[in-house]
C-alpha cells in the first residue's frame, strides 16, 4: 500500500475539545466539533439559497461549532437528490449563496459546503437525470428506484467539472471550501462500490480505476478553489453490502486522497440500501464499541496507519465523555448531526461541561425498517422549525414526522414536475 502504510508517528493526540485545529489549506477550525452535512430541503422551488437557510445556519453558528458543513448542494438540477436541494451551476444565485455563507460564518468559524451528485439514489418525481456508472437499480422492496442510465465517458468529464465550477463559485460566494460527499450511496461512492460500478474502462474494472473518479474530482476541485481553501471529502468505511466497498479498498482511496492535497476526511458507512450511516449496524458492534458510541471508530483507527491527513468521524457521538475519548485515540474532528438539530447549542455545553450528554433519543416506530427514514425526516423537521425561527420540538413523535414528511415530499413532488 506505499510508504504511507507505516504507522506515522504525531505528537500526542489532543484532548479536549476546546482545541483549534489548523488544516493544510491554512484555515483553522476554532474547535474540534463540527456539525456534519444535513440535507436541510430549504432551498427555493428554482433550488435558490433562501432566507430560512441563512436563519438556521445563524442559529447553529450561535451554538458553538468549530466548522460547519452544509447539507448536500447539488452540481446538476436535473439530478437533484431530494425535494428542494440548492442547486449550484452558475452564478444566478451568487448573492444568496454569500449571505448563506455570511450566516453560517457569523459566530467565528468557517463553513463549507457539501457537494454531491445523487447519480442512481433519487426518483423519476424529482430527477430527469438519472444516471450511474452502470445500469444497476436501487435495490430496496417497495420502494420506486428505477435503473439508472450508465454514464459515457464523456459525461463522466463533464460532471468531474461540474463538481470544480460549483466549488469556485461557492469559494468566491465566502464559504471556505467544500466537502466532496463520496458516502452514503451517492454517485462517487458508486463508482467506488464494485456492484454498482460493472464497468471495465478507464472509470471500473479494478480498485484503482472505480476510485478514479473520486481522486480525479479532488484534482479539478482542488485546481478550482486553490490552495488556501478547504478540500474534505466524506467517504465511507464501507458499504456493508456483500459484493460492496470494503475496508481494504477504503484505505486504498484514503491513503490516496492524501496524497492528493486534500485536507479533512470524514468517515461515515453505508448507503439507502444499509443506512449504516445511521446506526442500522449498532447490533452488530462489540459491546466495548458501543460504549465508544461512535459506529466507526475502529476503522478510523486503521485509516490512522495509512494517512497524516486529518479525520473526523461521524455517527452515534453523543456525550462530552466519548467525544474527548475519541480524540485521546487520535482522531481529530468530531461529527455531529442529529444532536444539533435538538439542541443547536449542545457545541457550546460539551465544550464548557465535559458531564454533558445529548438530550437526543433515538426515534423508534415500533416497525424496525421504519426507523431509520423516520429518523432522518425527524432530524430533518426540527431544522426546518429552526429556519422559520421556531425551536425544536422534543415532543414530536417518529409516526408525526413520518406523516408530515410524506405530506410535504408528496406535494414538493407535484409541484416540481409542473414545473
Ligand atoms: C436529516 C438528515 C440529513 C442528512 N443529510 C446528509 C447529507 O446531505 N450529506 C451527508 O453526508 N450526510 C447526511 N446525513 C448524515 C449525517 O451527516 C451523519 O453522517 C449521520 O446523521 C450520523 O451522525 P449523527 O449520529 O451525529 O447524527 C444526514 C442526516 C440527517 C439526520
Amino acid at each position: 500500500m506505499g510508504e504511507n502504510s507505516v504507522p506515522v508517528i504525531e505528537a500526542p493526540p489532543t484532548a479536549s475539545l476546546a482545541d483549534p485545529l489548523t488544516l493544510a489549506c491554512g484555515v483553522t477550525l476554532t474547535n474540534r466539533l463540527a456539525k456534519s452535512a444535513m440535507s436541510e430541503q430549504l432551498g427555493s422551488r428554482a433550488n435558490a439559497p433562501t432566507p430560512e437557510l441563512n436563519r438556521l445556519y445563524r442559529r447553529w453558528a450561535d451554538g458553538g461549532l468549530g466548522l460547519q458543513i452544509t447539507g448536500n448542494v447539488m452540481v446538476d438540477r436535473r439530478a437533484v437528490g431530494e425535494p428542494l436541494n440548492v442547486v449550484v451551476e452558475d452564478d444566478r444565485d451568487f448573492d444568496g449563496l454569500a449571505q448563506w455563507a455570511d450566516a453560517a460564518k457569523s459566530g467565528g468559524s468557517p463553513a463549507i459546503v457539501q457537494l454531491n451528485h445523487p447519480g442512481r439514489q433519487t426518483l423519476p418525481a424529482i430527477a430527469s437525470e438519472i444516471v450511474a456508472p452502470s445500469a444497476v437499480r436501487v435495490k430496496i422492496p417497495g420502494t420506486p428506484f428505477v435503473k439508472p442510465r450508465a454514464l459515457t465517458g464523456e459525461e463522466i468529464e463533464t460532471i468531474i467539472q461540474r463538481f470544480a465550477t460549483s466549488a469556485e463559485i461557492v469559494t468566491r460566494a465566502g464559504f471556505d471550501g467544500v466537502q466532496l460527499h463520496g458516502a452514503h450511496g451517492y454517485l462517487i461512492s458508486q463508482f467506488l462500490s464494485p456492484s454498482v460500478n460493472q464497468r471495465d474502462d478507464e472509470w471500473g474494472g479494478d480498485p484503482e480505476r472505480r476510485r478514479r473518479f473520486a481522486i480525479e474530482i479532488a484534482r479539478a476541485v482542488r485546481e478550482a478553489i486553490g490552495p488556501e481553501r478547504i478540500l474534505a471529502v466524506k467517504l465511507n468505511s464501507t458499504d456493508f453490502q456483500r459484493g460492496g466497498f470494503t475496508e481494504d479498498e477504503s484505505l486504498a482511496v484514503i491513503e490516496q486522497l492524501g496524497e492528493g492535497g486534500v485536507d479533512l476526511l470524514e468517515i461515515s458507512g453505508g448507503t439507502y440500501e444499509r443506512p449504516a450511516m445511521v446506526g442500522s449496524q449498532r447490533s452488530s458492534q462489540s459491546e466495548s464499541s458501543r460504549a465508544r458510541e461512535a459506529y466507526f471508530l475502529e476503522f478510523a483507527e486503521r485509516a490512522k496507519l495509512v494517512t497524516r491527513m486529518p479525520l473526523m468521524v461521524t455517527g452515534g457521538l453523543r456525550s462530552a465523555t466519548a467525544m474527548t475519548g475519541a480524540l485521546r485515540e487520535g482522531i481529530d474532528v468530531i461529527g455531529i448531526a442529529r444532536p444539533v438539530c435538538l439542541e443547536p447549542d449542545l457545541p457550546k455545553r460539551l465544550i464548557a461541561n465535559d458531564g454533558t450528554v445529548s438530550k437526543l433519543k433515538p426515534i423508534r416506530t415500533g416497525v424496525k425498517r421504519l426507523d431509520p427514514p423516520a429518523d432522518l425526516w425527524w432530524s430533518n423537521i426540527q431544522l426546518r422549525r429552526m429556519g422559520a425561527g421556531k425551536n425544536p420540538r422534543r415532543t414530536l413523535s417518529g409516526w408525526e414526522a413520518i406523516g408530515h414528511a410524506l405530506a410535504r415530499d408528496g406535494l414538493n413532488s407535484v409541484r416540481r414536475k409542473r414545473s
